[in-house]
């Protein structure tokens, strides 16, 4: 069979089992087409998306602005390395560091590559800046935190599933419980090499666990204290996703450093960012970091296109109307349930849990019965759902989703 045969579900499902590595449990559901909010399986089914690839897909499936943007450039230029300057990478620099409002920025691809980027920043910086001395810098993280899957950082994981069998582990990082300032002062106070705090503004992956009012404030204010660099893992809740721009704006908080990535291409492309002032950034000189692909001009081209459409189309005023709605909904609908327990999260970026044990696969069940009635979704952890449509929605589409997702958990209500 040509690879490029049209095939159908348990065909493609068959030819991934065989031929990948186990790395995924995908919901079993093939996916061949994708435009705004929707998507389409290789039998023609049609389903809300309402993961959009972990966040990635902010602006909806195939946005024509995005894609001009890619096929334009595609034609014309993809890739020179940054051996040699090309004719895109400074217009975007320049365009997305008046964005977010940074003096800099350092392009890379892909989230992990990004969080990586940051903490060898972070390193240096504190090395040739603050005066630590050589291989003792520490950095903060937090419980439950994710941030990617290279080594070291699943050397400051707690996830079992993510670290076992992988070490020996990265040194250098001190890991405190998430939301809890208290235990932050404790850590900076009682040792004097900590040279960053890396935090999720909301912990996507653990759960969607939105931190108390004033968290991420009462962080920044201590790591100032402290000459320590708040650094902003922004990858999943950035880009309108939590209802602003970014999800440390909803405290008013700039980073020292930015990290950001998924919705930074609207799906279209892996483009990731650190973001940094001047004294940060000017640490890295040449030769010290970087990647074949980061700032090629495909990339370029693309994010300038998606971050104009998250501007144009309102992305972030969308996401916070519409996400107050859904949870109103939800809580609503969760009055009177007693198969889903709590609904909780930020703008569009949201979270229900499903009164189950962890271990239980009834979130699981119910994400199968959300494929079967038209939506796809898929838990995080064990018994809790994390529900993230692309941006792009309308509100009669969220109303629409909020009756398929209340009429399939009914049929779990015992
Ligand atoms: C907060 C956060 N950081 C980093 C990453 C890693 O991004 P990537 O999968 O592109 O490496 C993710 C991915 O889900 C994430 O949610």
């Amino acid at each position: 069979m040509s690879v490029l045969e049209k095939i159908n579900s348990a065909e493609a499902i068959a030819l991934e089992d065989k031929h990948g590595a186990h790395n995924y449990h995908p919901l079993p559901v093939v996916l061949c087409k994708g435009e705004g909010v929707f998507v389409w399986d290789v039998e023609g089914k049609k389903y809300y998306d309402f993961l959009s690839a972990y966040s990635a897909v902010n602006q909806g499936h195939c946005h024509p602005k995005i894609v001009n943007a890619m096929i334009e450039q595609a034609q014309t230029l993809t890739l020179t390395s940054r051996a040699f300057y090309n004719d895109k990478l400074g217009a975007y620099e320049k365009f997305v560091t008046g964005y977010f409002g940074f003096d800099k920025v350092l392009p890379m691809n892909t989230g992990a590559e990004a969080v990586e980027t940051a903490l060898k920043l972070c390193r240096k910086w504190a090395y040739e800046k603050r005066g630590i001395p050589e291989n003792q810098a520490q950095i903060i993280v937090c419980e439950n935190n994710f941030h990617g899957r290279t080594t070291t950082i699943i050397s400051f994981s707690n996830d079992e599933n993510a670290r076992k069998n992988f070490g020996p582990y990265t040194e250098g990082f001190i890991r405190i419980p998430y939301d809890d300032i208290a235990a932050l002062e404790n850590a900076l106070k009682s040792n004097k090499n900590i040279a960053g705090f890396l935090v999720e503004p909301i912990q996507g992956e653990a759960g969607v666990y939105v931190p108390a009012e004033g968290y991420l404030a009462k962080a920044k204010e201590l790591c100032e204290a402290h000459n320590t660099l708040f650094i902003a893992d922004e990858v999943q809740t950035g880009i309108a996703r939590t209802g602003k721009l970014l999800a440390v704006q909803h405290e008013n908080v700039q980073p020292d450093i930015l990290i950001l990535g998924k919705a930074l291409s609207g799906g279209a492309y892996p483009v990731s960012a650190v973001l940094a002032n001047d004294a940060i950034m000017n640490v890295i000189k040449p030769g010290q970091h970087g990647s074949t692909f980061g700032g090629n001009p495909v990339a370029a081209a693309v994010a300038i296109a998606a971050l104009t459409v998250v501007e144009e189309e309102q992305l972030a005023v969308n996401a916070e109307k519409l996400g107050a709605l859904f949870r109103a909904k939800m809580n609503d609908y969760i009055a009177g349930s007693s198969i889903c327990t709590l609904v909780r999260g930020k703008g569009l970026l949201n979270a229900i849990v499903i009164n189950d044990t962890e271990e239980s696969d009834t979130a699981w069940n119910i994400c199968m019965a959300l494929r079967d009635n038209g939506l796809l979704a898929k838990p995080t952890h064990g018994n809790i759902i994390r529900f993230a449509p692309p941006l792009v929605m309308n509100e009669e589409q969220l109303l629409d989703c909020v009756g398929i997702i209340t009429t399939t958990l009914k049929q779990f209500e015992k």
